[in-house]
């Protein structure tokens, strides 16, 4: 089968080397990809939000199943773009539509979607600027601190976690004024939820559905979890506060009727749900869907996973998956993301990576890179997430960190506290 792989991060580079070790891949293209993808598959200059230039190189290749990275094609809804030509109609996009998108894409419709179904997640109001005085209100009920989200996307900026109430409505005014552009012309106020964060990921046709392992991803700049937010500096999977006793309270109160309210609500879906949650004195609440795997945890998760990707993907689209089953290394992976010095602000590209040749005993996954000649340059922020397995966490982040300093470029940085916590 010849399979298109859309985007250009860890997460892709991660999918696309679980992908081509699998019997039943003829070719496998990566639209754009990055160095690392080039390793394993065909990287083709492609946009992926470009739908009409996605459709023309699926014609043109043969290609018979379109899997999707990133949230932004699927919001945009690159699978219903399928689905309404008839020459691409049949052809599979592993991903939902644009509605099963929207619990990404909207904040609100998430909110609504839990409530509707009994899904457990911090209390809210959505405000416009028709009712920021009722919104006002909402915060004075809440105790600090005051959580803010801009509802649509928002690159990961939009949400404003506040200590002073005073600063809080003034950030209200200011993202309904539009400090997030149009995502913030709806605000979701929530509860603080107070607890440690864990990422839950879980594959489905709709009807049957896999939990995939769990992850721990560490999102701030700094050790300690101090600074700016970033799209994630590390990842750990297992767990290991997620035990069973945990996961089953995911599982019956969470999963199954996010799957059953989909279903309930006419939704098709056809992909990963990405479940951000907390855990409250040991219960699971839901903070956030993501429509698509997580990076850096597709690092660590995927690398767990014993069973043939693309058989699954192949289950998803004919709509049997409840008919499979996963296998799971038990060992603990762990990822250190390696990026640019100055990330998440500015940050120069360009710079010669070296030392790749020299690691040994781990996965590099590349993120932010390219080939310029030979030579494998920084393309990112986030650079190079080196990923490796270990009887335990400690075996695995020492092999983590040996390999990061063995890979070399300027500026590098990376965090040395990646699952101390645990
Ligand atoms: P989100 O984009 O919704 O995942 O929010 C980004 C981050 O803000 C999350 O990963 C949490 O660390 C934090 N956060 C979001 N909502 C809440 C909440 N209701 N209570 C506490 N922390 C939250
Ligand atoms: N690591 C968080 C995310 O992928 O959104």
């Amino acid at each position: 089968m010849n399979i298109l792989l859309l985007g250009s991060g860890g997460r892709e580079h991660a999918l696309s080397w679980k992908m081509a070790q699998s019997d039943l891949l003829s070719k496998l293209f990566i639209g754009p990809g990055n160095a690392g993808t080039a390793e394993v598959g065909t990287n083709v200059q492609l946009n992926p939000n470009d739908f009409d230039e996605v459709k023309n190189f699926v014609i043109e290749n043969s290609v018979e199943m379109v899997v999707v990275g990133p949230e932004e094609p699927l919001v945009r809804g690159i699978k219903d773009y399928f689905l309404n030509n008839p020459f691409i109609a049949h052809i599979p996009v592993i991903g939902p539509g644009k509605t099963g998108a929207t619990l990404e894409g909207s904040k609100e419709f998430a909110k609504k979607f839990m409530f509707r179904h009994n899904i457990p997640t911090a209390g809210y109001l959505s405000v416009t600027n028709k009712n920021i005085d009722e919104g006002f209100a909402f915060l004075e009920k809440l105790n600090a601190p005051y959580v803010l989200k801009a509802d649509g996307l928002a690159a990961g900026k939009g949400v404003l976690i506040l200590d002073d109430i005073n600063e809080a409505k003034e950030e209200l005014k200011a993202m309904l004024k539009g400090k997030f552009g149009d995502a913030g012309n709806t605000v979701v106020i929530e509860e603080f939820l107070s607890g440690i964060e864990l990422s839950v990921f879980v594959l489905t046709d709709g009807h049957g559905y896999l939990i995939l392992p769990e992850a721990k991803d560490y999102k701030r700049i700094g050790e300690n979890d101090e600074g700016l937010n970033t799209g994630g500096m590390g990842a750990v999977s297992p767990v290991p506060f997620a035990d069973e006793e945990f996961m089953a309270k995911v599982k019956d109160c969470i999963v199954r009727p996010t799957i059953e309210g989909l279903r309930e609500d006419d939704i098709s879906y056809k992909g990963f749900v990405f479940i951000g949650l907390m855990s409250v004195k040991g219960e699971p609440y839901v903070i956030e869907y993501n429509v698509r795997m997580g990076d850096p945890e597709s690092e660590v998760v995927i690398p767990r996973i014993k069973t043939d990707l693309v058989d699954l993907f192949k289950a998803v689209a004919a709509g049997n998956l409840k008919e499979k089953s996963l296998e799971i290394d038990d060992r603990t992976v762990t990822t250190v993301m390696m990026v640019s010095g100055g990330y998440p602000g500015s940050y120069e590209k360009g710079k010669k990576i070296g030392g790749l040749d020299k690691t040994s005993d781990c996965i590099v996954f590349h993120a932010g890179t390219k080939y310029d000649g030979d030579d494998v340059v920084t393309n990112g922020g986030r650079v190079i997430a080196v990923s490796a397995f270990g009887d335990d966490k400690e075996k695995a982040l020492a092999l983590s960190y040996k390999n990061a300093e063995v890979i070399t470029f300027d500026k590098k940085y990376y965090r040395k506290d990646i699952g101390f916590d645990l």
